[in-house]
């Protein structure tokens, strides 16, 4: 007879275990967790039948990024609002895939305290491919009046008001892993009881890594500084310890994944002809920053802290450079 590990927790038992500490909590941002875990289950399971059946491939037209859509994004967005809207903590959501916010604008739904910010599907040109890709979530509190529907100024929030960020990856296994001030937490999904069973308690980013990540196709389009550090890398010298190795997989949640548990850097610097890069502020380079962070690592955008900027607008772009402290450090040198 096979025995439960009652020591290990699930997804809601370890929200609701942290409520303990807080008496005066409502119980909605372990509602929200809930919900989006449950989105989760249900993206993870298409995206496991993706080579399957007719879900597979294109759907046809391009997001407001200009980036063509895959059907499983179009899933995974769905399932993201389909739980969000019919939760009881969220008063609406922005998403990499839609032009505009959503407001939920309901009786319930007004009385939320929070919005959240997402990437349904990130990675998803690595689909057709088999390669891991994910989901990322941001969470603010809202600044518009709790009782009315919110705003857009509830989402053009500079990332250091995030209460919660985190991600799901798509890979060997599916893995939940979510930040709040308090701490990193992962989650692996037990697909026999069909629960995030908690697996990664207190996750922290090595203070050293050997491991950097980089599209080496842009180099020679990279500012000298980001390519004088990518130099760095390649060398070995006696305080660094390396040269380092390189990876790329070219689905972030799955390279950052790797270098907060391993130690690393991940950098998608701006280039020539695109300043600002290619990765979203508020869906995927403001999530990572604030997860990085809470595990003792560091984010940039090449000069200031990804926490710092303030948005001016839902969609836009930001250079991205995060990952181990002493690692960032180099860079920086390497930049100034
Ligand atoms: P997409 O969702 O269109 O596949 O983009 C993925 C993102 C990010 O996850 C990854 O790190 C980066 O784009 C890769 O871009 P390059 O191919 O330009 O390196």
């Amino acid at each position: 007879m096979t025995t439960v590990n009652r020591q290990v927790l699930t997804l809601d038992e370890f929200t609701i275990q942290q409520l303990r500490n807080f008496p005066k909590a409502t119980g909605q941002l372990s509602n929200l967790l809930r919900d989006i875990g449950l989105a989760a289950k249900r993206i993870n399971v298409e995206v496991n039948k993706a080579g399957l059946v007719d879900i597979l491939g294109s759907y046809g037209s391009v997001n407001v990024q200009g980036e063509e859509v895959k059907k499983l994004d179009v899933f995974a967005n769905n399932q993201m609002i389909g739980v969000l809207r019919h939760g009881i903590s969220c008063a609406g959501v922005g998403s990499e895939e839609m032009d505009d916010i959503v407001v939920f604008d309901d009786e319930v739904s007004n009385q939320s305290k929070y919005v959240v910010l997402y990437d349904p599907l990130d990675g998803s040109s690595n689909i057709d491919v088999n390669v891991s890709i994910g989901t990322i979530f941001s969470v603010f509190r809202r600044v518009s009046e709790v009782g009315k529907p919110c705003t857009m100024a509830d989402f053009i929030q500079k990332g250091i008001y995030q209460v919660a960020a985190g991600y799901i990856i798509y890979g060997s296994s599916t893995m939940l892993v979510y930040a709040t001030r308090r701490g990193v937490n992962g989650f692996t999904l037990d697909p026999s009881i069909g629960e995030f069973c908690l697996s990664h308690p207190s996750m922290k980013c090595p203070e050293f890594g050997q491991i950097y990540s980089v599209n080496h196709g842009n180099y020679f389009q990279y500012e000298e500084g980001v390519r004088k550090y990518i130099t760095a890398c390649q060398q070995k010298n006696a305080s660094n310890g390396g040269p380092y190795t390189q990876r790329y997989i070219g689905s972030m949640v799955s390279d950052v994944h790797r270098n907060l548990i391993k130690g690393g850097i991940f950098m998608y610097p701006g280039t020539t002809g695109k300043p600002e890069g290619k990765l979203r502020l508020m869906y995927e380079c403001n999530p990572f920053a604030f997860i990085l962070e809470v595990a003792g690592g560091r984010a940039t955008d090449g000069t200031q802290r990804i926490l710092e900027i303030q948005p001016g607008s839902l969609h836009e772009r930001s250079p991205f450079f995060a990952g181990s402290s002493s690692m960032m450090d180099e860079l920086e040198d390497c930049m100034a």
